[in-house]
């Protein structure tokens, strides 16, 4: 290849699932589809520079994360480049520095993987464009959720907004086990600008990983009608989607994030992400819309953060309620004040 050295920048935002991804086969192929809405404040900023080198037998690459150098990151990025490396032959030529950093707090229980295998996809795909000028904007897009896909499974819902599939849905066009999907149809507008507080319950290292916790699905008892349940899950939600009904989107994304951590509570070994606090917050948030009949719903991901979700016209009356009701719970008083948004960005 021709190009000697230079650099690129993205940001790719963090994403929260509403039918959620719990479990795997091999080459990170979901035992079931997932669908999320794509975050717009909560993103990873990483600017890739390269250079071509002299010896051109395998890629190097310094990590600076803040701007410092951080080794503890570079085992994961060094599997990561070993994964795609098949897919983009062109990184043997060359020294990369990868400098990263997020919007939100580090280890605040936010988990970046998924912005930050996606802002790191689209930079290796700005290059892979460099060289190859002449691929369409689906390709590239198409491509870096591949990528990404590969270094995080759900990192693949956040190159693109508003709503993204990943995994084969018979009635969903287009989707694929390959890479995230925009959703194709109808969006009521009851979801424009829906609304993602994010209550830090625990800010601690999880005990288990979802790597682990995918590989629990394997010989899981419940683990056929689980997946089988995610596919009616995504069903009832296209029809959600079209006709704007807000209780029933409630009752399958609450069912979606309790079952999620039924299937870990029903694994063996067995374990629980889960904080007192995490019931404390779902328990009022249960209250509150019994009295007040304002849809606001929770979901969870592999954690004991609570993820707050409501449409922009309550917005008000949802803060003061998380301010006088919910930040006892969180720690530190921390919340994150996120909505949906666009996916990945060049800078
Ligand atoms: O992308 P992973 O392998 O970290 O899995 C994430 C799985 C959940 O966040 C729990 C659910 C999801 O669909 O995002």
């Amino acid at each position: 290849s021709t190009i000697e050295n230079g650099n690129f920048e993205w940001s790719a935002p963090s994403n929260i699932a509403l039918v959620k991804y719990w479990g795997k086969k091999d080459n990170q192929i979901p035992a079931n589809p997932s669908v999320s809405f794509t975050l717009n404040n909560c993103k990873t900023i990483t600017k890739l520079a390269f250079s071509k080198k002299e010896n051109q037998g395998s890629f190097s690459f310094d990590l600076l994360f803040e701007g410092k150098p951080k080794e503890d990151f570079k085992p994961k990025i060094k599997k990561f480049l070993e994964r795609v490396e098949v897919y983009l032959p062109f990184l043997k030529d060359y020294h990369f520095t990868i400098d990263t950093q997020n919007t939100f707090p580090h280890s605040s229980g936010i988990a970046s993987s998924a912005s930050g295998m996606a802002a790191l996809a689209m930079n290796f795909m700005s290059l892979e464009r460099k060289l190859n000028p002449e691929m369409t904007e689906d390709y590239f897009y198409q491509k870096a959720s591949f990528l990404a896909r590969l270094g995080s499974g759900s990192a693949c819902r956040s190159v693109k907004g508003n709503v993204v599939v990943w995994g084969n849905q018979a009635n969903i066009q287009g989707s694929t086990d390959l890479f995230g999907v925009e959703f194709p149809y109808t969006i009521h507008e009851n979801f424009k600008n829906y609304q993602d507080t994010i209550l830090l319950v625990d800010k601690g290292e999880k005990q288990v990983s979802s790597t682990v916790g995918h590989d629990l699905m394997h010989n899981h008892p419940y683990a056929e009608r689980r997946f089988a349940q995610a596919h009616e899950n995504l069903d009832k939600l296209i029809a959600i989607f079209e006709n704007g009904n807000l209780d029933e989107f409630i009752k399958v994304v609450e069912s979606e994030a309790l079952t999620l951590h039924a299937m870990m509570m029903t694994s063996m070994p067995y374990f629980i992400l889960m904080k007192p606090n995490t019931l404390e917050i779902i328990n009022a948030i249960w209250k509150f819309r019994q009295e007040t009949q304002i849809p606001v719903c929770f979901t969870l991901d592999a954690g004991a953060n609570v993820h707050v979700l409501y449409p922009e016209n309550v917005s008000e009356k949802v803060l003061q309620f998380i301010q006088d009701k919910l930040v006892v719970f969180c720690q530190n008083s921390q919340y994150i004040c996120d909505k949906i948004g666009h996916g990945a960005i060049a800078l």
